[in-house]
């Protein structure tokens, strides 16, 4: 496996644990959904987000990669930015509880889809190497 995608692999559990530590307080009021909590949050799910698109780049360039599964981490991974960053706007307009399960699910998914680039990097074979042309 390569050193950087382990590294980014543990990156996305540990911010993925965090994240959601923090989400679950917010949903059963231990701590109000405000200031620099908030932002520490969503600092941790960006890191998420940017882990699971370096995975999903780095399988892609392996042998047996696959090109569904980076573009399923680009789309997941927008997706959670997307409800995060609004979802405060959206409580208005949608059910609270509608908008909560559905970040809650996108982010699971995004996670699941880092793990399953993670586990192709660890079974591919060395990264295919660029053609060589000859000179001359
Ligand atoms: C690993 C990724 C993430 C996990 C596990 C996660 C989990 C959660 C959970 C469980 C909640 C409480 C329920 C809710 O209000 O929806 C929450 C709230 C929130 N999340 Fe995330 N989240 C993640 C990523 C993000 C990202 C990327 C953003 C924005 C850039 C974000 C922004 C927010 C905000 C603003 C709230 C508070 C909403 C409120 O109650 O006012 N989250 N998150």
């Amino acid at each position: 496996m390569l050193p950087g995608a382990r590294y980014v692999s543990m990156l996305l559990r540990g911010g993925f644990l965090l994240a959601l530590i923090i989400g679950f307080g917010f949903w059963f009021g231990w701590w109000t959904p405000s200031g620099a909590i908030v932002l520490i949050h969503m600092l941790l799910g960006l890191i998420v987000i940017g882990s699971v698109w370096y995975l999903g780049l780095a399988q892609a360039q392996r042998g047996g990669g696959s090109l569904g599964l980076t573009i399923g981490t680009f789309v997941v991974g927008l997706l959670l930015a997307i409800v995060g960053l609004t979802q405060e706007r959206l409580f208005g307009s949608l059910p609270m509880v509608a908008v909560q399960i559905t970040h809650l699910l996108l982010a699971v998914l995004a996670v699941g889809l880092g793990e399953m680039c993670v586990r192709r990097i660890r079974g591919a074979g060395p990264a295919t190497a660029p053609a060589t042309r000859s000179r001359g």
